[in-house]
């Protein structure tokens, strides 16, 4: 008796596992009560996405991605980034990897794919793609609309090899055909105009209310006197951090071919994390320079998720500095590599400027969140 009743509660259990797994057509919140404004007038228009790289935060990075976005168009974006059904089993989405309160990071050191494989690198955040025009750990892609369906594909990530099939699961699925109706003037559902919507919702995610945004605004008056101190190290000339993480995306220097003399190794560098690297990213070691956006709340770091917190970046940088054949030359100095030797305040200042790069209306913007109830 005892033994069938824990059966059947272990079936049911089951049963509701696999439930949760699976989401049906019914358990989307009413989509059409969904649009809370992309674009309402507490947040950037269109226009001042375009015209990002004129707002002096963003001065430094001309910006690349010319993306025409729509409300219609990021509402089905954000749909498609959250549903599973873009995965071959139906069991991861973009939102899987990528999650809001982590700055859209993964808080996992690697992540784990559809079929329960993990990735190599970890999960980068994603904040003002469209202010960005190279993108993955190496570097590898530089339009936004190029990347989008590249995790689809992906035979880790995803593994929706075959566009047919993904465009045939969302003919079958009720609720797509009014959204690709509202965003494109046409129910026909096609590759590019899946890669179209989840980019238009990926260059609404603008992340440009931190507390040094505010700063910037008031001479950093809001800021404590670590703060400052922090600001003007990563800044200056003893720290350097400015120098790689710049403008205010702080992310690569991204003129196209800017900054670097070899543009195919543009907006990378190597930092000596390793003697000998068994992740060569975009060349010898070389990696993209990553926005430290929301930086705070974006951990595991680096493009292995090798650090567990900022104090272990800082220790990094401050002293643990490898000779790479390709170090690049900012940490190099006649004598070897170079140390900061950072005092133990200037290490809790740096640690206290970088918390002031968390936004928390990005974090919580509902208009960014999963719209799928579970
Ligand atoms: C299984 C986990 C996983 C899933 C699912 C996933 N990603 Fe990623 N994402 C990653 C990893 C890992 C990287 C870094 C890959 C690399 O550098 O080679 C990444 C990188 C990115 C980047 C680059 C950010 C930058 O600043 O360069 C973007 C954008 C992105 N993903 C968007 C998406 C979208 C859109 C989807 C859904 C269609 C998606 N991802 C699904 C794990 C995932
Ligand atoms: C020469 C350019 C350069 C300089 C100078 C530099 N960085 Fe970096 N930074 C990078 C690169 C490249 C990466 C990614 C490396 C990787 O993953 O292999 C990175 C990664 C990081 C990360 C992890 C980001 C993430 O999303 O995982 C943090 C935090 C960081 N840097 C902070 C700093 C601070 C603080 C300083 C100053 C003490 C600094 N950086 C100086 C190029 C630089």
């Amino acid at each position: 008796m005892r033994l069938r009743a824990l059966l059947s509660i272990s079936v049911i259990t089951t049963t509701l596992f696999l439930l949760s797994c699976e989401k049906t057509e019914n358990d989307v919140v009413d989509l059409q009560s969904l649009p809370v404004p992309y674009l309402s007038s507490t947040l950037p228009s269109y226009d001042d996405i375009k015209n990002l790289s004129n707002n002096p935060l963003f001065r430094g990075n001309p910006g690349g991605q010319q993306i025409a976005v729509t409300d219609a168009g990021a509402i089905l974006g954000r749909v498609l980034f959250y549903d599973p059904r873009l995965s071959i089993n139906n069991r991861i989405s973009c939102g899987s990897c990528h999650s809001q309160k982590h700055g859209f990071a993964d808080p996992r050191q690697f992540s784990e794919g559809f079929g329960g494989k993990i990735t190599s690198r970890n999960a980068m955040s994603i904040a003002n793609p469209s202010v960005n025009n190279h993108f993955f750990w190496d570097s590898r892609v530089s339009r936004i609309e190029d990347l989008a369906l590249e995790p689809v594909r992906n035979h880790i990530e995803m593994g929706m090899e075959k566009m047919d099939d993904l465009v045939l699961k969302l003919n079958n699925t009720s609720y797509y055909k009014g959204l690709f109706q509202n965003a494109f003037s046409s129910e026909e559902i096609t590759p590019e105009k899946i890669a179209s919507a989840l980019s238009q919702f990926m260059c609404s995610l603008i992340s440009i209310d931190s507390r040094m945004d505010q700063g910037m605004k008031n001479g950093l008056a809001n800021f404590s006197e670590l703060e400052k101190l922090g600001h003007n190290l990563f800044f200056g000339q003893k720290a350097m951090c400015g120098s790689c993480h710049s403008s205010g995306n702080l992310s690569a220097p991204d003129f196209p071919g800017g900054g670097y003399s070899q543009p195919d190794v543009q907006g990378t560098a190597n930092i000596g994390l390793q003697l000998v690297y068994t992740d060569n990213g975009k060349h010898e070691g070389q990696f993209k320079i990553p926005s430290l956006r929301n930086i705070a709340v974006t951990a595991p770091y680096m493009h292995d998720g090798r650090f567990k917190t900022l104090a272990e970046v800082i220790e990094h940088y401050d002293n643990g500095v490898a000779l790479h054949q390709n170090l690049d030359s900012k940490f190099r100095t006649p004598q070897g590599a170079r140390k900061l030797n950072l005092s133990s305040i200037e290490k809790t200042a740096l640690i206290a400027f970088l918390n002031t790069l968390t936004d928390e209306q990005f974090l919580n913007d509902e208009r960014y969140s999963d719209p799928f109830k579970y």
